[in-house]
């Protein structure tokens, strides 16, 4: 099985991801660190030097050219689902979950992150979740396009995979 984790930055991808796949003896990729080693530089600098567009391509080949191991949790970045047709793709590919946590609560978890988010830079406070909302409406049509939607709030590695095998009866 081959799991696919979306949602919002800071919706706990890849620290649920890495328990989930430890737990469960699967190897765990976060395509965020396999962005900045095609790229051979962070998602800051690539945001910073070649803009969001071209982050978004890079994206979407690293995502759709990488042969993902049977048997692994792909932690992807909060966008990847919204563009091109990689939710589509994903879909294809194996058991898409949405990690699905509200906004005020998102906007707590980042700003005590210390992860440098280009998307985010510009918020913080009230203005961080107002921005958050919004962001999430729009993004919201294609994270609901997943198999299946989990509230983050009090998930942990052991609930989501009950989850997991109980989709899969
Ligand atoms: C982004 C989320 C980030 C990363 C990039 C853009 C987004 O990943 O891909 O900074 O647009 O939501 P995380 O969701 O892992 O923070």
């Amino acid at each position: 099985m081959k799991v696919f984790l979306i949602g919002f930055m800071g919706c706990g991808k890849t620290t649920l991801g890495k328990k989930l796949a430890s737990k469960n003896g699967f190897t765990f990729i976060d395509l965020d660190k396999a962005i900045e080693q095609v790229a051979g530089k962070t998602i800051p600098q690539y945001f910073a030097e070649h803009g969001e567009a071209a982050f978004r391509e890079l994206e979407r080949d690293v995502l759709q050219s990488t042969d993902f191991p049977h048997n692994s949790v792909i932690a992807t970045g909060g966008g990847a689902p919204c563009y091109f047709d990689n939710i589509d793709w994903m879909n294809t590919q194996g058991v898409t979950v949405y990690i699905a946590v509200p906004p005020a609560a998102l906007a707590s978890r980042l700003e005590k992150a210390e992860e440098v988010r280009p998307v985010l830079k510009d918020y913080k406070g009230e203005a961080l979740i107002q921005f958050i909302a919004g962001k999430l409406d729009e993004r919201e049509a294609f994270y609901r396009k997943a198999q299946i939607t989990a509230s983050g709030l009090g998930l942990n590695a052991e609930k989501l995979w009950t989850i997991l095998s109980d989709y899969r009866k």
